[in-house]
């Protein structure tokens, strides 16, 4: 069984597998990825985990949390385009793991990333819900505490959550085309919105206010980064559209890259502008910290504008991220790992139907009845760990296949890679042991559906038992008459 569980797959299984049926339609260059990454990326975290980071851990030294998350995001970032050009198909992270280290490490990978997506979608929508009870409380109305909050913040459950769940698991059902059009128009107001916010509140910057720097310490400041690593999740979500994008092998890094860059841009310079404007400890009082640091100098039409704003960035968001927890349910069920069900293709609509209700379900149970904390430090924890998989990964590669075509190189190998793998286990270590053991379960019933089912059901293992024993170790063709799916994005 050893030797079965890290048998790995082909590039060129890989590539052969998205080409059946014609494949998905390659419609998406440069800009568009870029456009789905800064979709993906420019939410919750900066909109509001900023408040909750600067007034509990990082203080005003939340520039530098910032800037330790973008370090390691940033070298996980050279390891995922490394990939992303050599295996540009949509399974991203999990993809990597089968070509690199074999199915079980595959499964570990695909496992984080079903955390990632399910339970960033549910901060997301928690996020979400703190600005549209923020306008509405503008408006004068008050919705009853029970109907906005998870029991465990003394409410029932957080309708508002549930109910932006719906529209987006509508929307992704009809199919992407919808989305992606409404993307490139939210991405477009979201940065609007940031702009304005810095345009109106840099010039309230007070240096008192950044006085005592940091307050909780180093480890408060690490502790930060930890959390507000959360703000630059999606960057991965780019290559989850691999099998869309029209020169894969030149786009996708650069989709990559650029979303990362554009976006630690903004963060850095918003939240230096934000514990300028306002006590730190202020932001312990609002789930809405960059309107209400505009509402704290005056501005109320422009923290009308950014809550607005933000509202459309978030929904943005959880778009991008549902697509991708579909798409991943959908590529791990094309490889047997989990049951065909979910990778079926609804006839008309032609999108993973039952991955995206499946989706819906598990966040809206997660985003109604737990709060916002929680649910952000799982998202981390199973993302930090894919990263970390990821960058061994690349190490590995290099070693087992060197002559491998690579269109992009991470520089520096395999110390960038080291450093990712670094900079990501401190992360881990700074997030709370409960989470730690929360993570461990989730890992452990990993293991049970793997050995249960994923590694019986493997495409592999039915190419293993379908071939003769001696041409087990030649690389496989997939079966004649396997069902082939093709989705509809654009
Ligand atoms: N980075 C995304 C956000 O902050 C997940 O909402």
């Amino acid at each position: 069984m050893k030797k079965h569980i890290f048998r790995t797959k082909s590039i060129n299984e890989f590539m052969l597998e998205t080409k059946q049926d014609g494949g998905m339609n390659r419609v998406l260059g440069t800009f568009g990825l870029t456009m789905l990454g800064i979709g993906a990326i420019v939410g919750t975290g900066i909109f509001v985990l900023t408040g909750v980071a600067a007034a509990n851990f990082s203080g005003p030294a939340l520039v530098i949390s910032f800037i330790i998350a973008a370090l390691a995001c940033g070298c996980a970032a050279l390891c995922y385009a490394e990939f992303a050009a050599m295996v540009p198909v949509a399974g991203s992270a999990y993809t990597y793991g089968y070509v690199a280290l074999g199915e079980f490490w595959a499964w570990i990978i695909g496992w984080d990333l079903l955390l990632e997506y399910a339970f960033g979608v549910s901060t997301v929508a928690i996020g979400w819900s703190g600005y549209f009870n923020n306008i509405l409380m503008n408006l004068g109305i008050t919705l009853p505490h029970a109907l906005i909050a998870a029991p465990y913040d003394g409410g029932i459950v957080n309708l508002p959550a549930v109910l932006i769940l719906v529209a987006i698991a509508v929307i992704n059902i009809r199919g992407v085309s919808q989305s992606a059009w409404v993307n490139n128009i939210i991405v477009a107001i979201k940065l609007a919105v940031v702009g304005i916010f810095l345009a109106l509140g840099v010039s309230h910057v007070d240096a008192a206010n950044w006085v005592p720097f940091m307050p909780y310490g180093l480890s408060g400041v690490l502790t930060g980064a930890s959390i507000i690593f959360f703000a630059y999740i999606g960057f991965d979500a780019v290559s989850t559209a691999a099998e869309e994008v029209k020169h894969p092998q030149r786009d996708l890094p650069r989709g990559i890259i650029l979303s990362l860059i554009i976006c630690t841009i903004l963060y850095i310079a918003v939240s230096a502008v934000l514990t300028g404007m306002v006590p730190y400890l202020a932001f312990k009082t609002t789930a809405a910290p960059v309107a209400f640091a505009l509402q704290a100098v005056g501005y109320h039409w422009g923290a009308a504008a950014v809550s607005v704003g933000a509202i459309c960035g978030l929904t943005s968001v959880l778009l991008v991220m549902s697509f991708g927890q579909s798409r991943i349910l959908f590529v791990m069920s094309r490889d047997g790992l989990l049951p065909k069900f979910f990778g079926h293709v609804h006839p008309k609509y032609k999108t993973p139907v039952r991955s995206s209700v499946l989706v819906f379900l598990s966040t809206a149970i997660t985003a109604g009845f737990l709060p916002i904390n929680i649910v952000a430090e799982m998202t981390n924890i199973g993302t930090l760990c894919a990263f970390i998989i990821v960058s061994a990964a690349v190490i590995i590669l290099r070693k087992k296949a060197p002559n491998q075509s690579r269109a992009f190189k991470c520089p520096l190998v395999p110390y960038v890679p080291a450093l990712s793998i670094i900079f990501c286990g401190i992360l881990i270590y700074m997030l709370p042991l409960v989470t730690q053991i929360r993570f461990v379960v989730w890992l452990a019933l990993g293991l049970v559906i793997y050995f249960g089912y994923g590694y019986k059901h493997s495409l592999l293992t039915t190419l293993r038992r379908s071939t003769a024993p001696a041409a087990e170790e030649t690389a496989p063709v997939l079966p004649e008459g396997e069902e082939t799916r093709t989705i509809s994005m654009h």
